[in-house]
């Protein structure tokens, strides 16, 4: 990045963000306080980012050209994808036009969104540990992944296992099978909360994992001038329906296992390139770790790093594209605890934050989103502490305090 002055000159450094949600909101934040230039896009008027940048704009970033006129429009420096579903045909031909930069690259962008893409990188070409998997593309071709065909005698995936729609998130769509009596259900609900029509899933075998982790990884220009990987410390936690409920960090691994997602994380991020925060996903039983997916961007669970960190993911991503240097010190242990909404409503009011705030080393964030939804994530209580059991504990207590009521 060249460099930059006041925002609003033509000496601005200017930054789109394409997501502007509770994640989006924080980098926003953090590259506000660098000086930088912000636009924030979502699909809603009022989304959390929209709120803090210097020009908020709504459109539909599942259309090329909708997409590709905004561009052109705001001519951005750095384009920052923060969510999955956007039309990254439209990313890659900006990019490779030299037009804007990518954040980490549209390729990146192009392959995570699509658990397809993905996959097949970390498996077949980088050969990581994943879980077995096959892609199918109707009700019968999944029986036949999962049981196997006796006329060829060729084997299926078999039980447990997790059918999840190729396109969605946040566990939109995904069962887990302990019968073939469950195939069809599986089917009709991955279906239905596909991000979009068309039938292609992914069904994997089930790993019994001990826990699971984000691992969250830094690309960043190093002072020679190459580029570096930095770890932060592990992040465990807690899924509810493919949806996290609470994350703490450090979470405790063996050398060897610690040792394996640090060599996996290298492997998948070095391959999708450039600079910025990527989440890897990763389930471990004992020494044992196997690849799950990545967000080439910081991730939900990574939000506790907002109490435990020195720079949290959103000050590491923001640093990180823009060519600064990073420091992924891990200052206390730490967890945070999502608040739901728990409701259904056109405007909201929280009560007990008050309440919330006087627990010791605790801290909110309320995301300023419009609408309350019963699963919608409104908010999340950070709290820091030498024992990260504790932590977590405390952090349940915070987010419970906390209640989100209709106006
Ligand atoms: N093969 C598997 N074996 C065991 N558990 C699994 C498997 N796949 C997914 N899960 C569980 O479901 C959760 C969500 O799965 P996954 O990360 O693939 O979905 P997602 O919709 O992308 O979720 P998110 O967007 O929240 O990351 C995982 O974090 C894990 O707890
Ligand atoms: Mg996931």
């Amino acid at each position: 990045m060249k460099p930059w002055g006041t925002p609003g000159s033509t000496v601005a450094a200017r930054v789109m963000l394409l997501g502007s949600g509770e994640l989006g909101k924080e980098v926003l934040i953090a590259l506000q306080r660098l000086g930088v230039e912000t636009i924030a896009v979502d699909r809603y008027p009022g989304a959390p980012g929209h709120q803090v940048a210097h020009r908020a704009h709504t459109i539909d970033m599942t259309d090329p050209q909708a997409l590709r006129d905004l561009v052109l429009a705001e001519r951005p420096d750095l384009v920052v994808p923060e969510i999955e579903a956007i039309a990254t045909s439209a990313l890659e031909e900006l990019e490779r036009d030299g037009v804007v930069r990518v954040v980490p690259t549209a390729r990146a962008t192009r392959l995570t969104m699509d658990r397809e893409g993905i996959r097949r990188l970390a498996a077949e070409t980088l050969g990581l540990p994943t879980s077995p998997y096959r892609f199918c593309d109707s009700e019968a071709e999944l029986r036949v992944a999962i049981d196997g065909d006796p006329s060829t005698g060729a084997r299926g995936i078999g039980y447990p296992c997790v059918v999840k729609p190729v396109m969605s998130s946040s566990g939109k769509g995904q069962s887990r099978l302990d019968t073939p009596d469950d195939i069809t259900r599986a089917w009709e609900h991955a279906m239905a909360g596909g991000r979009v029509a068309g039938g292609r899933v992914i069904v994997e075998g089930f790993v019994d994992f001990d826990y699971e982790i984000t691992l969250l990884t830094v690309r960043a220009l190093e002072a020679d001038g190459t580029t570096g990987t930095h770890f932060c410390e592990p992040v465990g936690h807690r899924q509810v329906g493919g949806d996290y409920v609470e994350s703490w960090q450090p979470q405790p691994m063996s050398p060897v296992a610690l040792g394996r997602a640090q060599q996996i994380a290298q492997a998948v991020t070095g391959d999708l390139g450039g600079w910025g925060v990527f989440g890897v996903e990763l389930f471990v039983r004992g020494d044992d770790v196997w690849f799950s997916e990545v967000s080439p961007r910081p991730h939900d669970t990574g939000m506790v790093t907002m109490t435990t960190q020195r720079q949290s993911e959103f000050d590491l991503h923001a640093r990180a594209i823009l060519g600064l240097p990073v420091d992924t010190t891990l200052l206390s242990p730490g967890a945070s605890a999502v608040v739901y909404g728990g409701v259904d409503a056109d405007a909201v009011v929280f009560e007990g934050v008050a309440e919330a705030l006087r627990v010791p080393h605790s801290d909110l964030r309320l995301f300023g989103k419009p609408t309350s939804g019963v699963r919608r994530r409104m908010g999340v209580a950070l709290v820091h502490d030498d024992d990260v059991e504790a932590a977590r504990a405390q952090a349940a207590l915070v987010a419970s305090l906390v209640s989100v009521r209709p106006a």
